[in-house]
This record gives C-alpha cells, structure tokens and sequence, in this order.
C-alpha cells in the first residue's frame, strides 16, 4: 500500500520495485499540454486522492505510468502503443479529447486492455464503437446536452444559436442538444464550429449569432477555449441581450474564477457542482480542497470515480487485462455525484444531470442548482457488446 501512496503522490513512477501478482501497472493518458491541460492535472488530483482514499480496500499496489496525449490524436495513439506493448500495463485511465479516444479505440479494443475513460465523452466509444474492454466513468455527449433542449424549450426559449468547437465532441454535443429541442418544437436558426485549438478570436461567430434572430446561444467549449469564449462574449455586449446557455464545461468551477463576472448569469447542464449537497461529496470536497487548495470540478470528481471504479475492480480478485474489463463493467457505488452504475448495454455510466446557474456567492463564483434531471442509460446507438473470450 505503501507504494500505492507514492505512486499516487507520482513519486514512485518508473521506480524498479519488484513487481508481485498483486501489482497493477496503469497507464494514465491525460492532456498535460494543449488547451486541455488543466482539465488533465484536475483528473490526475482527483484519481490521487481516490486511490489514497479507497486503496486501503485492496490488497493491490498501483504503479502509474503517465503519459502526455497533448490533445493530438495521432500523438496520443503513440503514447498509447507504447503504454501496451512496452511497458505492457495492464489497465488504462484517463482520456479527455473525443478526437483521441477515438484514435485509440482500436488499439485498445484489439489488445484487450482495459480503458477507464476519466473525461472523453465521444458517443460512439459507448455506441456503435463501443468494447467490452471501455468503460466510461466520466458521462456521454449526449447524455449532457440532451436534457437541456426540452429544458429550454420549456422556458419559453424558441430560436437558438449554436456554436461549438469543430471535432467529434463539439459535433455531438450540440447534435443533442440540438435533437431535443427541435423535437420539442424549437429552431435552430443558426449553426457555427470553430477551429479547435485554433480560434482566438470568437467575434466574427458572435456577430453571426447577433444577426441570426436567436433568443438565446448553446455552446460546448472547454478549457483555455471556455475561458476565452466567456470573457468574449460579455465584452461584446452579448449576454444582456442573447443569454448564454451551454453544456457545463463551459463554466466550470476549474476555471470559472478565471473567467469572472462573464460567467454570472449563464445557464448550462452537467453530471457534477460542487454544491451538491451529499455527505460523500463533502467528504470529498473538503478532502480535495485540504489537497489542493480548489474547490473539486466534474473533471477532479471523475477522476476520483475512476480511482475507485478500478479499486472496486480488483476488490474481487481480477488482476488480469480480461478479468479487470470484466469486473470494471460490474462496477456500481454512491460517490459524490450520487448513484453511479455502469450500463452493460454500453459500458457508460448512468448517472443524474443537474442544470445549474452560475452566481455571485459569498467566496466567489458558485453553483446554483436549477434542476435535476434523473439518470437516464443513453440509448445503444449501435452498440452491438461482444463478450470477452480469453
Ligand atoms: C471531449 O473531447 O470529449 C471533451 C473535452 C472536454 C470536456 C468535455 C468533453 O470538458
């Protein structure tokens, strides 16, 4: 256990101590450069402090071997290639880019290694591209945005205007947000992708959105792209007159103090605020806020979650590539976001979504809760699950 601690503290990576069969080698690929950067170190904080908490329950030690996925999917098939092959992990964690985890699907689906996905959301990893050796611990696309078109539908909103960035996971966010609420009788009135990574400058989209005739913009951005959208948008005079609405990476707590008074008042939906009131998620939060000084995200919490869904995992006895994908889909337990399972028809987790305000509070920006939705498995979307035969 001992080493469990040190490799969660990254002090004992790469240390030649002699392995035992109760060694496990995790491979952590997380963004540790690239407008996802931080989301990255967030996820690390929270998977240290889950395996700190709950490793104690385990008579297995971890040793983690990190590698940067730099948000570029081909660099990232890369690290992945040598994560499997040379240093032969037996089980992988981490992912924030949907571009990236689908570059690796392959890769890992034909090596039978398993994957915690700790952030990316790309649908089709839990659809038509789905594995029994991919279990997702973060949340789906879809299964974010989907619940606020009918949600502001029913607030009397009826032409919106999108915008997101051009990669597999700004497409399927606002397909979804998109889906619901022109089924529920709302317009799209105008639609726009950035270049991911690229864009510095929102304005020319912002004045597209003005002129659209829109009553309101849902938007996915994430990171340094949130942060920048943000501070754009109420510096061009937008928010008074077309109010923000998104899914809630777009202010989240991680950086939400960053992008200051533009992010009152805007509107989004996620499957994790700070300000859930559960004795695990105070537990939590205090504990990561004694650690790092910051109020825990939905990226620290996923992070925390997939520590434990792979502690649970080896509680019962699976230390080998099939048996760990096999017990990692099984995984089911009360954390800080409440009830979470995983869903064996898709290997994503089920899980409540919470529409949230974000305002001025005593300390700063904070979260207030507008509404929960219920967890709701996502649909199969062409998942087809093969069993695992060793
Ligand atoms: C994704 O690429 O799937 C992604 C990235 C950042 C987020 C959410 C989703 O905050």
């Amino acid at each position: 256990m001992k080493r469990a601690i040190l490799a969660a503290l990254g002090l004992a990576t790469g240390l030649a101590v002699p392995a035992s069969a109760e060694d496990i080698k995790v491979g952590l690929m997380l963004p540790y450069s690239g407008v996802y950067a931080a989301l990255g170190n967030d996820i690390e904080a929270g998977f240290n402090l889950g395996l700190e908490h709950f490793g104690a329950e385990t008579g297995a030690t971890f040793e983690i071997i990190k590698e940067d996925t730099e948000v570029k999917p081909p660099v990232a098939l890369g690290k992945a290639k040598k994560l499997i092959l040379q240093d032969e992990v037996d089980v992988m964690a981490g992912i924030v880019s949907s571009g990236v985890l689908a570059a690796v699907r392959d890769m890992v689906h034909g090596a039978g290694v398993p994957l915690i996905v700790a952030n990316a959301g790309n649908d089709e990893a839990t659809g038509e591209q789905c594995s029994p050796f991919i279990t997702r611990m973060s949340f789906s696309n879809g299964q974010v945005n989907r619940p606020m078109g009918k949600w502001m539908y029913d607030q009397g909103i009826r032409k919106v205007f999108t915008l997101a960035p051009d990669y597999a996971a700004g497409r399927q966010m606002i397909d979804a947000f998109a889906a619901t609420f022109t089924a529920a009788g709302g317009e799209i009135v105008g639609q726009e992708f950035t270049p991911f990574q690229k864009t510095q400058d929102f304005g020319p989209y912002l004045a597209q959105a003005k002129a659209s005739g829109a009553e309101a913009v849902f938007v996915f951005y994430a990171g340094g792209e949130a942060i920048s959208f943000v501070k754009q948008y109420d510096s061009f005079g937008l928010k008074a007159e077309l109010p923000l609405y998104g899914s809630g990476f777009l202010t989240s707590s991680l950086y939400v103090e960053a992008e200051g008074p533009a992010a009152e008042g805007v509107i989004t939906a996620l499957h994790y605020v700070p300000t859930l009131d559960n004795a695990a998620n105070v537990a939590f939060s205090e504990a990561f806020k004694a650690k790092t000084g910051r109020v825990p995200s939905e990226y620290a919490v996923q992070g925390y979650d997939t520590a434990r869904a792979l502690i649970e995992a080896t509680k019962t006895g699976a230390a080998d590539r099939a048996s760990l994908a096999n017990a990692l889909r099984a995984v089911s337990f009360e954390g800080p976001r409440g009830k979470l399972a995983i869903d064996p028809a898709t290997n994503n987790v089920v899980q409540p979504i919470y529409v949230y305000e974000t305002v001025a509070g005593e300390a700063g920006l904070t979260q207030k809760v507008l509404g929960a939705l219920p967890a709701e498995a996502d649909p199969v979307n062409g998942c087809e699950m093969p069993a695992i035969t060793n």
